[in-house]
């Protein structure tokens, strides 16, 4: 324990000392409610705590059980006359803790809970020596699959994996600091019948594509289309191409090898994608699980849940106009039944007990059928797990409010999207140390790098930052504003803050070990408050399965941090250290956050 003379109150200050908090303060707070309210109702085995982030001043925290509990016992005789002496009587019985400053009762019985500025600021400091591992929130989840990005061999990857691979990558990052065991996979589209049709179009009309078109996947993309327009103009061609698919899922040495060089092609062309946004994925595309599916198929059957209808294998959803169909009429498997398999392999070979699907909402009629396909297997327990999700997205627009495209109303090539991002930020930052006289002070490797963090930054903060659910619109000038809720924004309040660190010529490492917190001024109090909260809002954005709801939370702890900082002096005030402190823990969850994100921190501007 030490002094801080401002204040001359107690705070404790020995890192060692203190006891990691246990999940997020919610989770704590019903601890201890929970336990007041089996002293209140001995009789009442175990009533649920409902306990919310309090909107009103009077309170941090509340608690709302009072009027459910009164609207139960009313009439009863009970020692308690109304819903407030329900309420009291939850005050009352709280334990002991250290947690909770005070507590008041409004109107009809709920219970206000203000936490202690000193547990807050020991809470705080104790996340700044010992991690923000500390901070994170648990899940009764041990293992996910979060299948994203998958774009399809011989395409180009279009806007929309980019999309999928942004909120895809966010979701894993934040089920992994929730201590989830993460199996990122890329379900690419790499079989199907379509392989046949170009194979064969390779073959025919581009002997030396091999050699000549090394990595070329642009050409890959047009050879595909021409194989397409061949296969529904020439019925002779659309046999051999037939017949090709036959060779190839026998395993014919010819066709196996072009289909191998086919995907090694794509996936070259990807690996650029997923370098540039630094972005770790396994691929275990949908030929992985071809071997699996006749096996699965059967189990289905066996289940009596495969019907035949118009020569076709299909499962009946209730529900729904159309069935799912597993086996298409010319006996060949499809999208669905690969897709019963993976989730067949993912719960009973992965162990997965939470299975993420991140693609554009245009898909969710299919997620539902398979989903609903497994309920009815029995692989699905209701409100239990193993479970499943569909992490649906709009849409990418451009200027014009349409659909994402170049001027010549191409695809937009990702690689290329992504190198203007990062072109832009470099020459507007170029300008701008030009400008304020500091460019001798760069490294040209120093402005390549936070070219890069700011641009790829830029690009998903303002994918991740709108409801996935809605559309939005790409405008490079937008996410590039260093003013508003942008990546460029956050990324110089981040790089100020250290800036601000730096400055004081304090050492922190010694800082953490020796000083103290005090949360004195209101400002303070609501900056270490909103601190405190991190971890209720990763928690809430992988309940929804949002990472938006964290982008509005770093967006306002900048925004509580600039009122600190106005109102509170820190470099060369009496508070100062425990002000640096807060300033780290600040410049601590922000990287947090970016990291959470997928965004690279930038230290200085
Ligand atoms: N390849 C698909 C597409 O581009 C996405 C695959 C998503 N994952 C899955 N298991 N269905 O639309």
């Amino acid at each position: 324990m030490s002094f801080d003379l401002n204040m001359g109150i107690s705070t404790a200050t020995s890192c060692s000392h203190l006891s990691p908090p246990l999940g997020t303060v919610k989770h704590q707070i019903s601890k201890l409610v929970k336990i007041s309210l089996a002293k209140c109702f001995p009789g009442d085995a175990c009533i649920e705590p409902l306990v919310a982030i309090c909107t009103n001043k009077f309170g941090d925290y509340q608690c709302n059980n009072a009027m459910g509990i009164w609207s139960k016992i009313k009439g009863k005789s009970t020692e308690f006359k109304n819903p407030n002496s329900v309420g009291q009587a939850i005050v009352r019985n709280l334990p002991q803790s250290e947690i909770i400053g005070s507590t008041s009762v409004a109107g009809p019985g709920f219970v206000n809970i203000l936490l202690s500025d000193e547990w807050v600021a020991k809470s705080i400091l104790n996340m700044l020596c010992n991690g923000i591992g500390t901070w994170a929130p648990v899940f009764d989840v041990k293992t996910a699959v979060v299948d994203f990005s998958s774009p399809n061999i011989a395409k180009e990857m279009h806007v929309g994996n980019l999309r999928s691979t942004i909120i895809g990558d966010s979701i894993a990052k934040m089920l992994e600091y929730s201590n989830v065991k993460v199996l990122r996979r890329n379900h690419v589209g790499d079989w199907g019948t379509q392989f046949g049709m170009l194979i064969r179009y390779l073959f025919e009309e581009i002997p030396d594509w091999e050699d000549a078109n090394k990595n070329a996947i642009g050409d890959l993309q047009e050879f595909y289309k021409s194989s397409k327009r061949k296969f529904d103009a020439d019925e002779a061609f659309k046999k051999r191409a037939q017949e090709a698919v036959v060779k190839l899922q026998k395993g014919e040495e010819q066709y196996r090898a072009a289909w191998e060089k086919i995907c090694e092609i794509s996936r070259n062309d990807f690996s650029q994608v997923y370098k540039r946004l630094k972005v770790e994925i396994i691929e275990k595309g949908e030929s992985f699980y071809n071997p699996y599916i006749e096996g699965v198929l059967k189990k289905l059957d066996d289940l009596g849940l495969i019907k035949e209808s118009e020569g076709a294998r299909v499962i009946f959803i209730e529900g729904q106009t159309i069935p799912l169909i597993v086996v298409k009429s010319d006996g060949g498997f499809n999208y669905a039944s690969t897709d019963l398999s993976a989730l067949w392999y993912r719960i009973n070979e992965e162990k997965a007990e939470w299975i993420i699907y991140v693609t554009d909402v245009g898909q969710s009629q299919h997620f539902d059928m398979f989903f609903s396909a497994a309920r009815l297997a029995g692989w699905l327990p209701n409100n239990s797990i193993p479970k499943t999700n569909h992490v649906g997205f709009g849409l990418v627009l451009g200027d014009d409010g349409k659909r994402f495209r170049t001027r010549s109303s191409e695809v937009v090539r990702l690689v290329d999207l992504l190198d203007e991002a990062v072109s832009r930020c470099k020459q507007e930052l170029t300008q701008r140390l030009e400008n304020n006289g500091k460019i001798s002070e760069w490294t040209d490797a120093e402005i390549a790098e936070t070219a890069e963090a700011v641009g790829y930054g830029a690009v998903k903060y303002a994918d991740l930052k709108n409801n996935r659910l809605t559309n939005y619109t790409f405008s490079y000038d937008q996410m590039l504003n260093d003013k508003g809720n942008t990546a460029v924004y956050l990324l110089y309040a981040h790089a100020r803050i250290c800036s601000i660190i730096r400055k004081s010529g304090k050492d922190m490492e010694e800082l953490k070990k020796v000083g103290s917190i005090v949360l004195s001024h209101a400002d303070e109090r609501v900056l270490g408050l909103h601190l405190m909260h991190f971890a209720e809002i990763v928690e809430e954005a992988c309940t929804n399965l949002l990472p938006n709801v964290l982008c509005e939370y770093l967006y306002n702890l900048s925004e509580t941090f600039t009122k600190f900082y106005t109102s509170c002096q820190v470099v060369g005030s009496p508070e100062e250290s425990s002000r640096l402190l807060l300033c780290e823990a600040a410049a601590v969850v922000m990287r947090k956050c970016f990291y959470l994100l997928g965004i690279t921190p930038v230290f200085k501007i």
